[in-house]
């Protein structure tokens, strides 16, 4: 069914546990996502970016994620990840979006907040909720490329300012995580992670979880995470399990013998990670 991220980030809030929120790009990953939340009875949400809706199409794509979500036994809100502008938010308004993350994150203090509260008053006149960012994630996650250089962590009195002034539903901190795939181990910030946890009462997003060992996703979870990202693992089983079909079967032209085994392959990753969050068995 067809949800709010509000509703499901705040059960995650109030019982300790983190709700999966996966990139699709496609027909195939939106399968994947909601088949394997099916299998998990896990509540999910679903995210898609400006990149995704620019390569699938901005009516297209979330009518086949809407639709996937009504069908759905399990929970399911449609997200927008990393919008990039106003226009956009609007835009995902009009197709059903039932959450939305407003991106200005890469703006001084005073901009970001005024680009998310004019958000947040279209948002909630509507009933949908509002995922900010304070801080700079390191990394390249489509048109949101920040060097390592520019990376910067959530400040904690900040993240508390921020929430205050802007009025949105959840919060994206920068504690070490970084999108793509991680040069070595990452290592989060824990103690700072604590500090923003007793000054922000709003569920807290971790965005670049892909790479992250899961011991370090147990403890963010316990430290108040409640909703993590999900895309670059996607892509690399997808991506890898065609590969290999390819090179293993040159002859194979229908597409449903490549793909099959690439959606079986992605739903076995996001079967480990609703496990490793702890949202199985809480739709
Ligand atoms: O917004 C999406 C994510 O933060 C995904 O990050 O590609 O490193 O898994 P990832
Ligand atoms: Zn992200």
């Amino acid at each position: 069914m067809l949800v709010t991220s509000k509703e499901l980030l705040l059960d995650a809030q109030k019982n300790g546990y983190a709700v999966g929120a996966f990139n699709t790009n496609n027909l195939e990953i939106t399968q994947a996502i909601i088949r394997a939340a099916e299998a998990k009875r896990a509540p999910v949400l679903v995210q898609i970016s400006a990149g995704a809706l620019k390569y699938a199409g901005a009516e297209f794509l979330p009518m086949i994620v809407a639709k996937a979500a009504q069908l759905a036994s399990v929970p399911v809100a449609i997200h927008l990840d990393h919008g990039p502008s106003f226009e956009s938010v609007l835009q995902c308004l009009r197709v059903g979006f039932t959450s939305i993350m407003r991106d200005a994150s890469k703006l001084p203090y005073e901009q970001n907040v005024a680009e998310v509260r004019k958000v947040v008053e279209v948002c909630h006149a509507l009933g949908i909720p509002v995922e900010a960012e304070i801080g700079k994630i390191g990394g390249a996650e489509e048109h949101v490329v920040v060097s390592d250089r520019e990376a910067t962590m959530s400040d904690p009195d900040e993240c508390a300012r921020f929430v205050e002034d802007a009025g949105f539903d959840f919060l994206a901190v920068a504690i070490g995580n970084a999108h793509g795939f991680y040069k070595g181990e990452p290592q989060l910030d824990f103690a700072r992670l604590e500090k923003i946890r007793s000054k922000v009462s709003v569920p807290l997003v971790l965005h670049g979880a892909s790479g992250i060992p899961d011991a370090q996703i147990t403890m963010a979870v316990e430290r108040g995470i409640c909703k993590i990202n999900i895309d670059t693992e996607i892509r690399n089983a997808f991506i890898r399990t065609i590969q290999k079909l390819v090179a293993e079967n040159p002859d194979q032209i229908d597409p449903r013998k490549i793909f099959g085994p690439g959606i079986e392959a992605m739903q076995a990753i996001v079967e480990q990670k609703i496990e490793i969050f702890k949202s199985a068995g809480r739709a």
